[in-house]
């Protein structure tokens, strides 16, 4: 298995594979490897003929200094997982310098709004710092399809339209949410949680799931209030943020109109961890 951490080195594979016609997989991933992210690994080596796997912590994405230092590394774990789907895998570990040289800065992005709604409001020059990393990544790996979860439904979106920003011929796969048996959505931030944590986390997407029953007969308003009286008085967790926006705009709406997809979004603290989840609801 090729773990790379220069960009030469990852430039000069992916020139070979393109010389031979061969297709590139690209899983990009902050690494902390769980079964959400092998099943992207795993749809990605059905799909090409090579998979090219990132993993890097990107600095500019983080809005928070707690979250970035506590994110959780684990690259020697990572690879071995790895290595039990298929030893033909690329892993690109690159070092910050790599990426960025010495000005570690976001691009300023307009993603025509869809940034300023949600994980925009609450985690400032997120997007900016998510769209940068992958229009380098995108670069340097030259994928012909790339991998992202549902979990980051507004991410998708992002990743979409920067896609169509920079004209790059990638093409953006999505992929369902993968969950434990609770019910909580995987996430590499899941392996901080105690146990206490752990065992109250379930109510996020039972929450959701009775929200996706509750839509088609109760109100927006009904709804968001009956959200927040679910979390009041939780000792483990805190609501962020809920709302049921339009699929396509990602807009947060007060009524329902016909003929319009919609998804509910919710974020939640944990103690100092944050927890993301949504559902499609129509
Ligand atoms: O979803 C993630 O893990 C990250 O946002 C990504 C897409 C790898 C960019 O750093």
């Amino acid at each position: 298995m090729q773990v790379h951490e220069k960009r030469r080195d990852i430039t000069a594979s992916v020139a070979i594979l393109k010389k031979q016609n061969k297709t590139i997989g690209f899983v990009p991933t902050m690494g902390a490897l769980h079964k959400g992210h092998l099943a992207l690994v795993e749809k990605a080596i059905k799909e090409n003929h090579i998979v090219i796997v990132s993993v890097f912590v990107n600095p500019t994405q983080f809005n928070n200094t707690d979250d970035l230092v506590n994110y959780p590394k684990t690259l020697d774990a990572d690879v071995a997982l790895l290595s039990k789907l298929s030893t033909d895998i690329i892993v690109f570990a690159p070092t910050a310098k790599e990426i960025y040289g010495d000005q570690m800065s976001s691009i300023d992005y307009d993603f025509g709004g869809i940034e300023n709604e949600m994980e925009g409001k609450f985690r400032s020059g997120h997007f900016d710092g998510v769209g940068t990393v992958l229009k380098y990544l995108f670069t340097i790996v030259s994928p012909t399809k790339a991998y992202f979860g549902e979990k980051d439904f507004q991410q998708l979106q992002i990743v979409k339209k920067l896609v169509e920003i920079e004209k790059m011929s990638v093409q953006i796969i999505g992929c369902p949410i993968y969950r434990e048996e609770s019910g909580l959505a995987l996430s590499s931030r899941n392996k901080r949680l105690n146990a206490e944590q752990f065992e109250a986390s379930p109510l996020i997407f039972k929450t959701l799931q009775q929200v996706q029953k509750d839509f088609g007969t109760k109100s927006v308003t009904t709804i968001n209030k009956w959200v927040s009286d679910q979390f009041k008085n939780n000792n483990e967790l805190e609501l962020e943020y809920f709302e049921i926006a339009k699929a396509s705009d990602l807009k947060s709406i007060k009524r329902k109109q016909k003929d319009t997809k919609y998804r509910a979004f919710i974020a939640v603290f944990a103690g100092k961890i944050r927890l993301i989840d949504n559902i499609a609801l129509n």
